[in-house]
């Protein structure tokens, strides 16, 4: 076949049905698309490559945008959704994955407004093949339409994560792995996109999201809610929490609104919604004087009965699952300080968490210091001398240990020796300048070394490889 042909039927393959119609193409699509040589489209990778979760993630495309139309029901725990996914081809693609696990059925799915057939693989592989290739570069729009009661992962070594029922609805954590519970994903954290998600529960109970709200609208005892996070966002940070909650709102200096949300079965003091808001606020406020403008359009959080035993990081407003007496300044420095931390500086690889964990963790020693009169560097010392294993690598820890103390205190640790090495004054611009160069971007450990190095014209190769690359305990 004529090369001059062959471009055109591929450029058809890829195009909207609606648009392949309006330019009176409709004849020519399919067996134009099927004389393609199938061997110049190839399926995309099932998974991104990260060493801990290789199967994490997909190739061949790039998301910008899911759209999540969910409605659940309290009494049957069952979710009946669409979502909508705007990606774009970075390779010739004659079928590529989205990473969707555990027992909801898909009932319908299309690409580009058409049926397309799909197999689900494996623990979480969703495979597409559209009935046209889709060439590198174009757009295309996967929806994918399903229902059942989601189940979370209880994974040995990384606890709960995914969508998990509690008492008055439900709440979705999702980090490292738990997106894929309940809607279809490019789970990786190296694909950011934006997100809004429309969720409708029964009228009483309140539905949380990242982001902003938009209209609630409420029809035939139904209340649907709206969020939008505009930001780029990875999906292990996406969060849903749908409940019985106290919610009170306020703004932070600049006017961004400060949502935060306290559910009515863990609201045990009184007064508390206000203080949980004003602190989250106050907290945001001082951040931002050490790390550069708070990355995202609002703020907040979120205190519930979840059962994960952890607080998460969820972009723009992280869930604290705990009593509400119980949240203590010091946690709340370390969530909010991810927003800098992890959520818009986003390790490409998970062997780099330390970049958020550390710094996560330092944030509670500054915290620390400036609201409770306890210096960083007595943090430092009694966490130095305190410290009893000495035996793992901060920057690749190993797949069940990205959670450990190794990555949290001697992340800190790590930080804190290279403020000791490098003045204050080098140490807190890069403190700001770090994350205002990789706002909402991918960041690596060799990334961070090279910006430091940069930034101060020393060498500091053997510094780091002692620090983070290799076990045993640093001298001072
Ligand atoms: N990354 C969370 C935080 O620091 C904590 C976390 C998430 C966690 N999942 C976990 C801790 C699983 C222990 C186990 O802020
Ligand atoms: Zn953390």
């Amino acid at each position: 076949m004529g090369r001059a042909v062959r471009r055109r039927s591929l450029i058809v393959g890829a195009v909207a049905p609606g648009l392949v119609a309006a330019l009176g193409l409709t004849a020519l699509a399919s067996p134009m698309a099927t004389a393609a040589p199938a061997s110049y489209f190839s399926p995309g990778a099932p998974g991104d490559g990260d060493p801990y979760f290789p199967d994490m993630g997909n190739g061949g495309y790039d998301v910008s945008h899911y759209d999540i139309k969910l409605a659940f029901s309290p009494t049957t725990h069952a979710i009946s959704a669409t979502t909508t996914i705007l990606a774009r081809a970075t390779q010739n693609l004659s079928r590529f994955d989205l990473d969707f696990q555990g027992p909801l059925k898909i009932s319908k799915l299309s690409v580009n407004g058409r049926k397309a057939s799909f197999k689900r693989s494996g623990a979480q592989e969703l495979v597409i093949t559209p009935p046209h290739g889709l060439r590198r570069g174009t757009k295309f729009v996967v929806s994918v339409t399903y229902a059942g009661v989601p189940q979370k992962i209880d994974d040995p070594a990384l606890g709960i994560s995914g969508w998990a029922a509690t008492k008055d609805g439900a709440v979705a954590l999702n980090q490292p792995i738990g997106a894929a519970t309940y809607y279809p994903v490019n789970d990786t954290t190296r694909d950011k996109a934006t997100y809004s998600q429309t969720v409708s529960v029964p009228t009483g109970l309140t539905v949380l999201a990242n982001g902003e709200p938009g209209p609630t609208t409420s029809r035939g005892g139904r209340t649907t809610f709206r969020w939008t996070m505009n930001r780029p966002m990875a999906s292990e940070l996406s969060m849903l929490a749908i409940g019985k909650y106290n919610v009170t709102r306020g703004k932070l200096r600049d006017g961004r609104p400060n949502i935060t949300a306290i559910g009515q079965s863990v609201d045990t003091v009184a007064g508390q919604g206000k203080v949980f808001n004003q602190t989250t606020a106050q907290i945001v406020e001082w951040e931002q004087s050490l790390y550069g403008r708070y990355p995202f359009d609002s703020t907040g959080g979120i205190i519930g009965d979840v059962g994960v035993h952890y607080a998460l990081e969820t972009q723009g407003r992280p869930v604290y699952d705990q009593r509400s007496s119980k949240v203590s300044g010091d946690l709340l420095a370390h969530e909010l300080g991810h927003q800098w931390f992890g959520d818009s500086l986003t390790p490409a690889r998970w062997s780099d968490i330390w970049l958020n964990e550390g710094f996560a963790t330092y944030s509670e020693w500054l915290y620390q210091e400036k609201f409770k009169g306890i210096p960083a560097q007595q943090s430092f010392t009694e966490a130095y001398t305190g410290e009893k294993d000495w035996t793992g690598k901060v920057a690749n820890p190993g797949r069940d240990q990205i959670f450990d103390d190794l990555v949290y205190t001697r992340g800190a640790l790590t930080l804190h020796a290279l403020r000791l090495k490098i003045g204050d004054k080098a140490f807190f611009k890069i403190l700001k300048q770090w994350p205002t160069t990789h706002r909402h971007g991918n960041v690596t450990t060799q990334t961070f070394i090279h910006y430091v190095e940069h930034q101060t014209h020393q060498n500091l190769s053997t510094f780091f490889t002692t620090w983070l690359y290799q076990p045993g305990k640093p001298k001072l």
